[in-house]
């Protein structure tokens, strides 16, 4: 989604800029500009990557000490020069970036173009920067006051950052449903949409609030709420490194990600589990343990593989703690006026914690009285504000659009959960409680194993690459795995790919088997062996190519399959954390081979602050 970064200071702006547009390229973007105060205002902005935008401007005099930036992710209007933000009023006096989207804005775009306003593009962005100029205009007011009363017309999701020719010394900023991080530096500030720009730079930020404005100088920075009055900044320190948010060797951040698998799931674990001691401690959990305990229903709300990873919770919730479990599309679920009653949970899942869709999902039953807990990795962020409680995945920064340390760090934090509160109600047989607690220890070790893998399947990837479609089938603990699997292969090789529930194979697509057609089967040993070996009879029996991730040492499936991927021994409810690990080296290495870049798959957002 766009990314925003604006700087003020007394360092060069535009090397700062340029950069964090860079670090937020992974976001997915398809336009980018900055603009500059150098005596007047200078808006350059280009279709395309960052780099074109680098090329434009080389040469060119990009003194200042004052700036703002934008990549822009297409909504209202296509991808081209003149919809890229930022975006400037009609006096070119003010200028704008802009995230998010103004539901409102051909309402407001009539009633300007009757006052005579003419428009170059075809966004809601530029609609509200003149709507802006047109009520300093009109109220002879200064332009934060026209900002703020632009805003209180305004319906929908922004962040923006304004530029005003006639207040050099100046950054105006306000949000509303979309992120503003500010970094405070010495006689220095950085503004934004998530902390990568920043952490090189400053540890000290500030994470602005929905319905607040900003007003920002050098050397001070004045929050205020929608009333106008001052806030107090909550002065928070980042916790993440540089070498966090850089390749560090690697091809692309995505095999770095899944490589640093092993570490960022002990992260999860780490002062939480203590298998030995028998205990789990849930910093997060402890005020609504019991509200858990007595829980007649949770939902799970949840996008994409966030969401695949609460199908996985609800094997282990149903079995561990044996509370129903609904596992919703936030997308679906806000607009369903769903049933929600006395004693419900809501857990919303989510990496970035700025998926519109199930920040909405989670307000709407907030509003309807359920209790709710958010599991995120992005520390600060939107969904984690909005929760009343809830547990970060402690994964680090993710910067590869497909998402693959996040996922088994969200499994490894549900399984936590589960076992917590399945021992505290007393719905685990103790025995069976400690087993598994050091099941969940081992896993960082059986995923460094499983990783020694990654040879022989970026040998499988050459075999497949060339495959118009695949199919990816698993049973229990193992379905929601191959669905991941799948998605994992559309995002980033463009192969299309179905995840089922091997057992509907016979329901219609048995159909599509044919001698071209891999399927991707998920067949570790659990409750389902046998059965899942009848199904990959199935397949082979009508030719199809069998690719099967089975666990060590199995004697039986490898007869029957053309390529064997052997992962370590774990018990079915673990099992998942290491069974998607071949499944994401699979996607990456044909995405690779196929020429594609993984890291920014074409379409692709890292988090989708829209709907
Ligand atoms: O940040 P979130 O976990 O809320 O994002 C949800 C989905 O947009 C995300 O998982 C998406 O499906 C990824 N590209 C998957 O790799």
């Amino acid at each position: 989604m766009c990314g925003i970064v604006a700087y003020i200071g007394h360092r060069q702006a535009y090397p700062v800029i340029l950069k964090g547009l860079k670090r937020l390229e992974y976001r997915g973007y398809d336009s980018a500009g900055v603009a500059m105060l150098n005596n007047g205002l200078h808006v350059y902005k280009k279709k395309g990557k960052v780099a074109e935008l680098e090329d434009l401007l080389t040469g060119k005099d990009m003194n200042s000490s004052i700036g703002i930036g934008h990549t822009r992710w297409a909504t209202h209007g296509e991808p081209n020069d003149k919809n890229a933000h930022p975006h400037t009023s009609g006096d070119k006096k003010l200028t704008i970036v802009h995230n998010g989207i103004i539901e409102n804005y051909l309402q407001i775009k009539k009633e300007l173009i009757q006052r005579g306003h003419q428009f170059s593009g075809d966004t809601d962005t530029e609609v509200l920067i003149h709507f802006i100029e047109e009520i300093k205009k009109q109220n002879q007011c200064s332009t934060e006051e026209a900002i703020r009363v632009a805003l209180k017309r305004v319906v929908g999701a922004y962040v923006i950052v304004v530029l005003d020719v006639d207040n050099p010394d100046t950054l105006i900023a306000a949000r509303k449903g979309s992120p503003l991080v500010i970094g405070i530096g010495k006689g220095e500030h950085f503004l934004a949409s998530d902390a990568s720009p920043i952490v090189e730079y400053t540890k000290e930020v500030v994470f602005v609030n929905d319905y607040e404005m900003a007003i920002i100088k050098a050397d001070e920075l004045i929050l205020k709420n929608s009333s106008n009055e001052i806030q107090t900044p909550y002065i928070q320190k980042l916790d993440i490194e540089l070498a966090a948010i850089e390749k560090s060797g690697y091809d692309h951040f995505m095999l770095k990600e899944i490589f640093e698998q092993p570490q960022t799931i002990f992260d999860s674990l780490r002062g939480r589990l203590d298998a030995k001691g028998g205990t789990v401690i849930l910093g997060g959990l402890r005020e609504y343990t019991t509200s858990f305990e007595s829980a007649q229903r949770i939902i799970i709300v949840a996008c994409g593989t966030s969401w695949h990873a609460g199908l996985v919770a609800e094997y282990m919730f149903e079995e561990l703690t044996r509370i129903p479990v609904e596992v919703e599309y936030a997308s679906e679920f806000r607009y369903r006026n769903p049933v929600i009653r006395e004693g419900d949970i809501i857990i919303a899942i989510s990496q970035s914690g700025e998926t519109a869709d199930t920040l909405v999902a989670m307000e709407s039953a907030k509003e309807k009285g359920a209790v709710i807990f958010g599991i995120c990795n992005v520390v600060g962020s939107s969904i984690s504000r909005t929760s009343h409680a809830g547990v970060y995945t402690h994964a680090g920064p993710e910067i590869g659009v497909a998402s693959t340390k996040a996922f088994t760090a969200q499994l490894a934090v549900l399984c936590l959960m589960a076992l917590k509160i399945g021992h505290e109600k007393g719905s685990i047989p103790h025995k069976r409680y400690l087993q598994l607690l050091h099941e969940l220890e081992a896993i960082p070790e059986k995923v460094e194993e499983t990783l020694k893998l990654n040879d022989a399947i970026k040998k499988m990837a050459e075999k497949y690459k060339n495959a118009h479609d695949f199919l990816y089938l698993g049973r229990g603990y193992n379905f929601p795995v191959a669905l991941e699997g799948a998605l994992k292969l559309k995002e980033i090789s463009y192969i299309h790919a179905e995840g089922y529930a091997a057992a509907e194979m016979k329901h219609g697509p048995i159909a599509l088997v044919d001698e071209n057609l891999p399927v991707v089967f998920v067949a570790t040993k659990d409750a389902y062996y046998e059965k899942i070996i009848s199904n990959i009879q199935e397949v082979k029996a009508r030719k199809g190519k069998v690719i099967v991730v089975v666990t060590q040492g199995d004697k039986n499936i490898p007869a029957l399959a053309d390529d064997v991927i052997e992962v370590p021994e774990a018990d079915e409810l673990v099992a998942p954390i290491i069974n998607v690990i071949p499944l994401q080296l699979l996607a990456y290495h044909i995405g690779v081979l196929k020429g594609y870049d993984v890291d920014k798959p074409r379409n692709l957002a890292k988090s989708v602050t829209v709907e």
